[in-house]
């Protein structure tokens, strides 16, 4: 008992180190953001790689916090209250990448050891109580650093120079509360992109003035004017002047109407071509702005999660507004949109995209100015009925882009579709269309997204669609892969999360010149149906996209989840026409392999010999011993013609009493008993042998002597129930040549008991055998033999056919 308990614990033991061992290997993500701790927990995992501590009360950061740690990537202690900091305590963690200490008390930290996170990316030391942005000189050590964010009060001409030279992507500076900036401060910096929460009030004017120059891309944020204000509108105006920026960002600003009017008419007249905003919260009241572009380069305007606190609402202004504006690329998203007018004539939107409003069917109805615009995106609106959408559209005699995805789309039968002849492109995924809306396509269409939507079937009198290119019909209900011979150019077919079971084997045909297919994903039955498809995927894994992994049987159970390329069902267990051939074959050639067999070896011959003497043994051992002890002289009695006596003297009997004499061989000649008469004598003979040996051949039939002698002993055979009669064909006797009246030699012959003599030598050893064992019984030695008189029987029944 002791023992089973330890070898189950040592069992224990190891199975808790493997899973150790193996676990230690994975990553660990400690997060701890918002916990209210006042310290760095301990005893984490060594194998960390992230490690989250924002907004907790923790007041200092130790080299023993994180030295354990050696894979640490990522550490965030933003919003605490870390007054100090020196970077020689991340000494053992070199692949240090990310550290944001933001919103922190820090108002110095120690670079001594700078070379311990020489591999930083990201650095934010933003919202901290430094003053100046005086950074350690060490700080070009960095060079990886890619992202920096910094914040001060004041900022000096000399405090960047610790990072001149490094080559940044984004360099934040959260200067919200800025109070003193020397002029051309932020010359130094070399960064792609330059993001700055915008000081208050009039102390934006330098450092923006600046920014202008120092980047291409701009994002200005955070900038708050519940009222009409003059800063930083004024500052912000100011970008026409001698400014570099090509791309402009705002994010997360409050202005009111006349204001923004303000800045983006001095933005026309800049050398921005790419202008974004998002966040927007429009205050204040409406005005009207009639925007001169006559100086703009602008290319895109992006407007995204616009939204209003606005008293004084009048809806025709900001519509009139985006309706005269003049740039290529227009995005109006997400600001709560209604209606949108149609445009005057010299409008030249390429690219309008009005998505996530609340926009219905009706706008853009015979409207005939939309004549450049080649994308239309009206994702997520309030669109309804698609025929009054392709109306819609059929006077923008350019469009090829279509975009009217999650909207809640129906298309009622028999109405008639008008989509411009130009359109290619047609996205209407997730908006619950059925299988009426290939009645409603645009002829020339090349893509063709109806993705997430109710299609169960595509209609078999669908039209042709040659032009179709790329069709994706994942995420619907279809059972079958959709017929491709109404796409003749189809490139890209998508049919992912349907209801396929099983692809028929016509539309799997038809699809064979679709060069890809993506079919995963769906509820196959694996079963003989399926081995087609298989059969494809396996020749051309390349053209069924994720063959190797998304293509499972999900029914019967037995297999569910089995990859269809590992899933084998042969030939034969699919074909009944080929299992029936197969068998009748395999029997046919089995049938002439065993005539071949029989004629070639004599097999019959073997078998009958076999037969013979499988008999014989079974009627020895059903004998009783009163059977044995009658008082039997011979072993057999051999009854033949005179003219095959030569066979039988110098065959038989040498090869029967051969070798001790323990066989004995009554023959009438030898064994007569002088004075009886030749019919008693051979009834003697038949009665003291044990069996009676008949040499059949043309010869013995002609013979009346041998005749008798055969009728005694079939005679004995009945009366006494005991098959003592032994046949042996010595040669084939015709049937005409047995008289008629011997029907009992007839009927015994055509029982075919009888044993064959052999022409081939290789035979005879067989022959002989058989015979011995047919006639080998024990009997009284032959002494006593010839003491015993010879028993004569009465010979009553004695009867010649005649
Ligand atoms: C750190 O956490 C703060 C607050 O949870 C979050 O705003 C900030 O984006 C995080 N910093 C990084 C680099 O992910
Ligand atoms: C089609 O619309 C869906 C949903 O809005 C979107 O996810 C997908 O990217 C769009 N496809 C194309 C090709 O624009």
């Amino acid at each position: 008992m002791e023992q089973i308990v330890c070898i189950a614990a040592k069992v224990f033991l190891i199975m808790l180190m493997l899973l150790c061992a193996f676990s230690e290997r994975e990553e660990f993500v400690a997060n701890f953001s918002g916990r209210q701790l006042r310290n760095v927990p301990q005893d984490l995992p060594s194998r960390t790689i992230a490690l989250h501590l924002s907004q907790n009360n923790i007041s200092a950061l130790l080299f023993s916090d994180v030295s354990y740690m050696p894979g640490l990537k990522f550490i965030n202690i933003s919003y605490n209250f870390i007054e100090e900091l020196d970077l020689g305590i991340f000494a053992l963690n070199k692949d240090l990448q990310y550290l944001d200490i933001s919103h922190n008390s820090l108002r110095s930290f120690t670079c001594s050891s700078i070379h311990a996170v020489q591999h930083l990316k990201y650095l934010d030391f933003s919202y901290n109580k430094f003053r100046t942005m005086s950074l350690c000189k060490e700080l070009h050590f960095l060079s990886r650093l890619k992202y920096l964010r910094l914040s001060a009060t004041e900022i000096h001409k000399s405090d960047f120079d610790a990072i001149s030279s490094l080559e940044l992507e984004t360099l934040y500076l959260g200067l919200e509360d800025l109070s003193s900036y020397e002029r051309g401060s932020l010359q130094a910096v070399t960064t792609k992109k330059l993001h700055i929460a915008v000081p208050k009030g009039v102390a934006s004017l330098l450092p923006l003035l600046d920014a202008f120059t120092t980047s291409q891309t701009l994002e200005l944020s955070n900038i708050r004017c519940d009222t009409p204000c003059e800063y930083p509108t004024t500052s912000i105006s100011q970008i026409n002047k001698l400014s570099r920026i090509k791309t402009l960002i705002f994010s997360n600003l409050t202005m009111s109407f006349a204001n923004v009017g303000t800045i983006l008419q001095s933005i026309f007249n800049s050398s921005v071509e790419y202008l974004y905003i998002y966040s927007l919260t429009l205050v204040h009241k409406y005005l009207y702005f009639k925007f001169d572009f006559s100086n703009s380069v602008l290319k895109k305007l992006a407007m995204k999660h616009i939204s209003k606190k606005v008293f004084l609402y009048h809806g025709i202004y900001p519509n009139r507004m985006y309706s005269e504006m003049v740039v290529e690329d227009f995005t109006l998203s997400d600001s709560d949109i209604v209606h949108l007018p149609c445009p005057p004539e010299t409008n030249i939107f390429h690219v309008l995209d009005v998505s996530e409003n609340r926009i219905t069917d009706v706008i853009f109805q015979n409207c005939s100015s939309l004549v450049h615009l080649e994308t239309l995106n009206l994702r997520r609106n309030k669109l309804e009925e698609l025929a009054k959408v392709s109306s819609m559209t059929s006077s923008m005699i350019s469009l090829s882009v279509l975009d009217i995805s999650e909207n809640l789309l129906y298309y009622e039968n028999g109405r008639k579709c008008y989509w411009p002849v130009t359109l290619v492109a047609l996205n209407m995924s997730s908006s619950g269309l059925t299988d009426s809306v290939f009645e409603c396509l645009p002829i020339k269409i090349k893509l063709l997204n109806l993705q997430n939507n109710q299609i169960t079937s595509i209609p078999k009198a669908v039209r042709l669609f040659t032009y179709l290119e790329e069709l994706n019909i994942a995420f619907n209900r279809l059972t079958d892969l959709p017929d491709c011979s109404r796409f003749s150019s189809l490139v890209i077919l998508n049919v992912e999360m349907n209801s396929i079971f099983s692809p028929s084997f016509e539309s799997s045909h038809n699809c064979m010149n679709v060069k890809t297919i993506y079919a995963g994903n769906n509820p196959f039955v694996c079963h003989c149906d399926l081995r087609d498809f298989i059969n494809q995927g396996n020749i051309a894994p390349d053209r069924l996209s994720g063959w190797l992994n998304s293509y499972k049987c999900q029914y019967p159970d037995g297999v569910r989840g089995t990859l269809l390329k590992d899933f084998h069902l042969s030939e034969l267990s699919c074909n009944t026409t080929l299992l029936i051939v197969t068998i009748l074959t395999s029997t046919v050639v089995l049938i002439l392999c065993l005539c071949f067999l029989c004629r070639f070896f004599n097999v019959p011959w073997y078998i009958r010999m076999l037969w013979q003497w499988m008999r014989t043994k079974y009627r020895t051992k059903k004998m009783t011993t009163q059977d044995l002890e009658r008082d039997l002289l011979f072993h057999a009695f051999v009854s033949y013609s005179e003219h095959d006596s030569d066979w039988v003297k110098n065959c038989l009997l040498p090869n029967l009493q051969k070798e001790d004499g323990s066989i004995r061989i009554c023959q009438h000649e030898r064994h007569f008993i002088p004075g009886k008469g030749i019919i008693e004598n051979i009834i003697n003979c038949i009665e003291k042998s044990y069996k009676s040996i008949f040499v059949l051949s043309p010869n013995f039939v002609q013979s009346e002597w041998c005749h008798y002698e055969l009728y005694f002993a079939h005679h004995r055979l009945f009366h006494e129930n005991s098959d003592s009669l032994i046949l042996i064909l010595l040669e084939p006797i015709p049937q005409h040549l047995i008289p008629a009246r011997y029907h009992k030699l007839k009927a015994l012959m055509a029982c075919r008991s009888y044993l064959e003599w052999p022409m081939e030598k290789s035979k005879h050893g067989l022959f002989w055998t058989n015979l011995k064992e047919a006639i080998k019984v024990k009997i009284p030695t032959s002494e006593q033999a010839v003491e015993n008189p010879l028993h004569c029987n009465q010979i009553d029944e004695l009867e010649l056919d005649s």
